[in-house]
């Protein structure tokens, strides 16, 4: 017979403090996680109730009682009008579940796997005309020159985004990113103007496009806005915009945290020599140097978890940072290993309605930079790194790596 045990409320849960903010975690973030999960599964911060697990991490992206937060947070954080019509029409991740879907099913008729995977050789071409200014210089800030540009200049051209036009709208996409910084309301301002620049950009576009439809996908959007209204206005500007928003910031991190991570691996000439192993290095990569640190969950009703009962309105953070970490499900996790087998992608990609849309560009456009690199580099040492963002953000991973090397 099992007998039931009542959750422990969360406020006499007696769950360990997380100092995110203190200079051991600064130095070293992945070595506080660690600690803080061998000691449990779930730990307050001032972010909120932060879970450290793999196993609680999976049930928590498909619970039912979970989900992301929606317009009220920007409201209370004090976002202006441009945020919050993009937040309700555009930003995919924040959009109400009836129109999220639908909207998530148009997008996926460009980036599934099938049309993406579809687009190797170009995505292999345009990182070669990517690199080739730098090859024969011995030496690269290889985010500056190529990381930060590389994957926009893919997805612009898969969705039918003229490639000139990317210099004129980079900054303000570049902005945005602000909305991951903690916290986040001392960037709200500029995040307000980017999309209104974002957004002019785009509807200059959208005005070009009906005049002379072309065979692309963002006549294919306007199509679908215009004979079927599947789209409103304001849900076909905000989601180009979040589409160029996504395109910049994550494969940049995580590539070049990549090459870092295989050339600190010293696996540089061995990965040259079996290019099959590529797709292991970028999985190996995505666990070991997650540029996605954590996703926010919110608790839509009273709900218990693992034991501990949590109020409506409990702010979750699914830390894949401490979790890609987790001995249980990666042994040995402070080594870089190629041989490693990484059966899923619910971390660095996430899990349930909300996992990236972009998975298989971001793969694409990671495997193929790096093949790229592969062949053309040798005696690559990387000169210097720096730290990236804090790392209790949500992005992680270097803003400028200096590599020497020879062209082979
Ligand atoms: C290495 C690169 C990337 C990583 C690690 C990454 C990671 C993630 C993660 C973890 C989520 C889930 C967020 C959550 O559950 O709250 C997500 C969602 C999303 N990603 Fe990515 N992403 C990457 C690249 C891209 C690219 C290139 C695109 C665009 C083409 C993209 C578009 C999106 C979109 C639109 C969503 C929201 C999906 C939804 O809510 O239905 N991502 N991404």
């Amino acid at each position: 017979m099992s007998i039931a045990t009542a959750a422990v409320p969360l406020e006499g849960a007696g769950l360990p403090e997380l100092d995110l903010r203190s200079e051991r975690y600064a130095a070293d973030p992945k070595g506080v996680l660690a600690e803080a999960l061998a000691a449990g599964p779930m730990a307050v911060s001032k972010r909120g109730v932060e879970l450290l697990s793999y196993e609680l991490i999976s049930q928590a992206f498909l619970s039912e009682h979970l989900d992301t937060a929606g317009p009220e947070h920007y409201t209370k954080l004090g976002a202006g009008p441009n945020l919050l019509r993009w937040v309700d029409n555009g930003l995919l991740s924040t959009m109400a579940r009836a129109r999220h879907d639908p909207i998530r099913r148009l997008l996926l008729q460009a980036l599934n796997f099938r049309n993406v995977e579809a687009q190797r050789s170009f995505v292999n071409a345009t990182a070669q005309r990517m690199a080739r200014p730098w090859l024969g210089k011995g030496e690269v800030d290889l985010v500056a020159e190529f990381t930060e540009y590389y994957p926009i200049n893919v997805l612009t051209e898969m969705i039918g985004i003229p490639r000139e036009d990317i210099p004129g709208f980079a900054e303000a996409a570049h902005e945005l990113h602000l909305l991951a910084a903690v916290p986040m309301a001392p960037g709200l301002p500029r995040v307000e103007h980017a999309l209104a620049e974002l957004e002019s950009y785009v509807r200059d576009l959208l005005d070009k496009r009906r005049a002379k439809p072309q065979d692309d996908f963002v006549s294919a959007l306007l199509a679908a806005q215009q004979d079927q209204q599947r789209l409103t206005e304001a849900e076909l500007v905000g989601n180009l915009v979040n589409l160029i928003f996504a395109g910049m910031g994550t494969t940049t991190k995580q590539l070049a945290s990549a090459v870092a991570d295989i050339v600190a691996a010293g696996e540089w000439e061995h990965l040259a020599a079996h290019p099959d192993l590529i797709g292991p290095a970028i999985n190996e990569s995505l666990r070991f140097s997650p540029v996605t640190q954590f996703v926010v969950r919110i608790a839509q009703d009273d709900f218990e978890f693992n034991g501990v009962a949590f109020p409506r309105g409990t702010r979750l953070l699914l830390n894949l940072l401490a979790a890609s970490r987790d001995p249980e499900k990666f042994p040995g996790p402070d080594v870089f290993d190629l041989g490693r087998v990484v059966d899923d992608s619910r971390l660095p990609f996430g899990w349930g309605v909300h996992r990236c849309l972009g998975q298989p560009l971001a793969r694409l456009l990671m495997e193929e930079g790096l093949r790229v690199m592969l062949a053309n580099l040798t005696d690559v040492v990387v000169v210097e790194r720096d730290r990236g963002p804090h790392p209790a953000e949500m992005l992680g991973g270097p803003t400028k790596l200096l590599l020497t090397f020879r062209h082979r």
